[in-house]
């Protein structure tokens, strides 16, 4: 649990400032990039659906290839046949589900020994759940899908990205990290020790998200990767499917209709990937295209390192 001196200390590092800037940064319109991006290769989890879907039809609009990783292989054919027939570009998939270790280890290990260099790896497959579920790895699922996979793909193909000219990673993140307004809690990354929230359990994934941003940026460091995170806007998905009609009910007929669209996601995904103005950012939080103050938790080095140990350990990679 995270003790009082934190507790205190990231008291005193919350801003009004940043919270007003997020306030302004969420009524705002992502910048637009124009470039051009033909024979580009860019790998994004979970296109098909949502934000992942919208982006995946903008990078290859753009003329980009795309390797999708899904867990669905019906859509995933749909959407390759959708993508490839309308803009001519190569439209692969793999199929993986993102909560299941031998899936993650299995594409990453697909990803890491490919030739072909990947551009832009877009960290978007998410699920909110308001219920705790348990992985058959045993591991709460939240946790697993929004955050672990991203690390254990991103660990496992660090020396492919090293040895590329360029790399951006980009992970779809949320301003959802300030639920977990007091920190992590690295004893407890399971949820086993304290009552389950969805909001938790979401904010916690995608602050472990943000705090392993920050070592692999230090990773990255001095050759042509970059990593960057963000929020997509508060758009319509696909979102929360997998909870209970009550839920389901909720979402439709209250958030769904205060949501935008995410096509302003897909821009801002676009502009991140593609946009000379933010060659060479790395280890930055941005809400769309504004780069923004995440959280004080989210920029504490201490438990970041402390979060990649215990990452290395429950991914079975501390060898
Ligand atoms: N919507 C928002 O307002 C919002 C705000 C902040 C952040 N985000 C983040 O944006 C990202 C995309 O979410 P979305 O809103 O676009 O939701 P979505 O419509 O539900 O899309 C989620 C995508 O992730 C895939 N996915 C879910 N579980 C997976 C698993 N175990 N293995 C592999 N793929 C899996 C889904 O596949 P299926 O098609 O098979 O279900 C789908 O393609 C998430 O990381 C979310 O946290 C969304």
């Amino acid at each position: 649990m995270a003790g009082k001196s934190k507790f205190l200390r990231y008291f005193k590092e919350y801003r009004w400032s940043d919270i007003a800037a997020m306030i302004r940064n969420n009524r705002a319109e992502p910048e637009i990039c124009h470039n051009d991006f033909t024979g580009r290769l860019v790998v994004i989890t979970g296109a098909t659906s949502g934000i992942g879907y919208v982006t995946a039809r903008k990078y290859a609009s753009r003329g980009a290839d795309l390797l999708c990783i899904n867990r669905n292989r019906e859509k995933s054919e749909t959407l390759r046949q959708e993508i490839e027939k309308e803009y001519g570009v190569q439209c692969g998939y793999r199929i993986a589900d993102l909560a299941i270790m031998a899936d993650i280890y299995r594409v990453a290990g697909d990803l890491a020994a490919m030739e072909r260099p990947v551009d832009v790896l877009i960290h978007n497959a998410g699920v909110y759940m308001t219920r705790r579920e348990l992985t058959p790895d045993g591991f709460e699922k939240v946790f697993v899908v929004q955050y672990l996979a991203s690390f254990i793909i991103n660990y496992l193909l660090m020396d492919k990205l090293k040895s590329q000219p360029r790399c951006r990673i980009i992970l779809v993140n949320s301003e959802g990290h300030r639920f977990a307004a007091w920190g992590l809690h690295p004893d407890d990354l399971n949820w086993e020790k304290r009552r389950y929230t969805g909001l938790g359990s979401y904010g916690s994934a995608k602050l472990a998200q943000l705090l392993s941003m920050l070592i692999f940026d230090e990773q990255f460091k001095g050759t042509g990767v970059t990593v960057n995170a963000m929020h997509p806007g508060a758009v319509k998905t696909e979102t929360g499917q997998d909870n209970g009609p009550v839920y389901k009910w909720f979402k439709r007929n209250f958030i769904d209709k205060t949501l935008k669209s995410p096509e302003m996601s897909a821009e801002a995904l676009f502009w991140l990937g593609a946009s000379g103005k933010v060659e060479g950012v790395s280890g930055k939080f941005f809400n769309l295209t504004a780069m923004e103050n995440p959280a004080p938790p989210a920029l504490d080095m201490e438990v970041a390192r402390e979060l990649w140990q215990i990452s290395l350990e429950y991914s079975g990679l501390k060898q």
